[in-house]
């Protein structure tokens, strides 16, 4: 047991790092206690967490691994949780191949550069209502309506829809999830949510259009490539993992950029660097600091440790990305960080699907922003900033700025 690790705890919350670097040196594999699923196994060091996100020996299911049941399907879960974790991160080897060959192709870097224009267009159009504000909540304001208007145009999503999606995803993710109760409290916006898919769908069976949601109900409709459960569930991937991560990326970075005047002034001066600067933002402020818990297939034993077949094992991909044996000075945010091989987008055959537009919806909005308002300053004092309590995606709950 590692009691430091109760990963609901606020103060963990604020600032993990040094949890973790204590981890690293003493306790590369640390046991910690879940509540809803019992123990689990956190892996700390940069090397680990590599080898972990290749390694065969782990699956994303554990059904696959092990057989019996995946922790989403206890008896008390409601079924909608469920169906949402019927998705390509939660599955493995043919069901894995088959669910991402269904979408990959909208994501490569050529689809997403043709995007550059529009990312351009409605950064502007957003900073141009906020300047007129002067004062903003950078989340909901600028990051949310940027990241879901790209996500949402991408799937054919209508645009009157969007903003509600946006709440009730907040309200999905902006506590923990340990416990049968948080679950429990979760249901009326699941169900809004779960309502909201089912009808997405229906109006893309009746109206195709040329998105990627019509093409996902035409699939299902030939039969076996996809269910109807496997499509509600994708739809519920692609529209949180390709707004909500960014909303982390463009706030934790924000952020970080004003906590570090000189490197907030060097990108000013240097535009040119926003490449290296959005690789650093992501190794320093990890948008997503653990990946999708994987499952031991057989006994594993990694330090002296015996990892038993059908164990749960969290990859922490925040702690690697800080590991002083990789990094130098890893608590150092350095804009111009040359090589930076941070696994901030994952690894292996799950790797992150949405890195390309990530990386493109992250220079411009950052970039912009940061040339757009010289004066931006916080506009409370930085102790009244908050973290939202679940653990997996690290995000700001929100961001208040003056702008001007
Ligand atoms: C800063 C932004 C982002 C970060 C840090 C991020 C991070 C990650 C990570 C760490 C994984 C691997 C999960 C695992 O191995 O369990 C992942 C997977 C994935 N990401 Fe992202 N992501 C970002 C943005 C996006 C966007 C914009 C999309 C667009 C839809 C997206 C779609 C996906 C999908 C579909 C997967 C599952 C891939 C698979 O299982 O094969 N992500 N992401």
């Amino acid at each position: 047991m590692t009691p430091e690790l109760d990963v609901a705890d606020p103060v963990f919350r604020a600032d993990p790092y040094p949890t973790y670097s204590r981890l690293r040196k003493t306790l590369p594999v640390a046991a910690v206690q879940r509540k809803m699923v019992g123990k689990a196994w956190i892996l700390t060091r940069y090397e680990d967490v590599v080898n972990a996100l290749k390694d065969p020996r782990l699956a994303n299911s554990r059904h696959h691994a092990v057989g019996g049941k995946n922790p989403s399907e206890q008896w008390w879960m409601p079924r909608l949780f469920r169906t949402f974790q019927k998705n390509m991160v939660a599955s493995d080897a043919a069901d894995h191949r088959r669910l991402r060959d269904l979408v990959h192709k909208a994501f490569t870097p050529r689809r997403v550069e043709e995007l550059e224009g529009t990312v351009e267009r409605i950064v502007n159009r957003l900073l141009d209502d906020a300047e007129r504000k002067g004062s903003v909540e950078l989340l909901s304001d600028f990051a949310a309506p940027l990241a879901l208007t790209i996500i949402s145009e991408m799937m054919g999503v209508p645009e009157e829809e969007r903003p509600k999606f946006r709440r009730w995803t907040f309200k999905l993710m902006d506590s923990k999830l340990e416990t049968p109760l948080d679950f429990i409290r979760r249901l009326p916006s699941a169900n809004k949510m779960l309502r909201f898919f089912r009808a997405l769908i229906r109006l893309r069976r009746e109206h195709p259009s040329e998105d990627l949601l019509t093409a996902l109900v035409q699939a299902e409709e030939q039969g076996d490539r996809l269910s109807e459960e496997e499509l509600v569930s994708m739809v519920f991937l692609l529209l949180l993992a390709g707004h909500d991560t960014l909303v982390n990326l463009i706030g934790n970075g924000t952020l970080a950029l004003l906590q570090n005047p000189d490197q907030l002034q060097k990108l000013r001066e240097n535009p040119e660097l926003i490449g290296s600067a959005v690789e650093e933002l992501l190794r320093y402020t990890n948008p997503i600091e653990a990946p999708t818990p994987r499952f031991a297939r057989e006994d594993i034993e990694l330090h002296g440790q015996l990892i038993p077949r059908g164990s749960m094992v969290v990859p922490l991909m925040a702690s690697a990305n800080r590991d002083e044996t990789v990094f130098e000075n890893p608590d150092t945010l350095d804009i111009t960080r040359h090589p930076n091989r941070h696994v901030a987008f994952g690894l292996g055959s799950h790797y992150c699907m949405g890195a390309p537009l990530a990386r493109l919806e992250g220079k411009i909005a950052l970039l912009t922003l940061v040339q757009r308002f010289p004066a931006m300053r916080l506009a409370v004092p930085e102790e009244q900033l908050r973290w939202r309590g679940l653990f997996g995606p690290r995000g700001l709950k929100s961001l208040p700025l003056h702008l001007v």
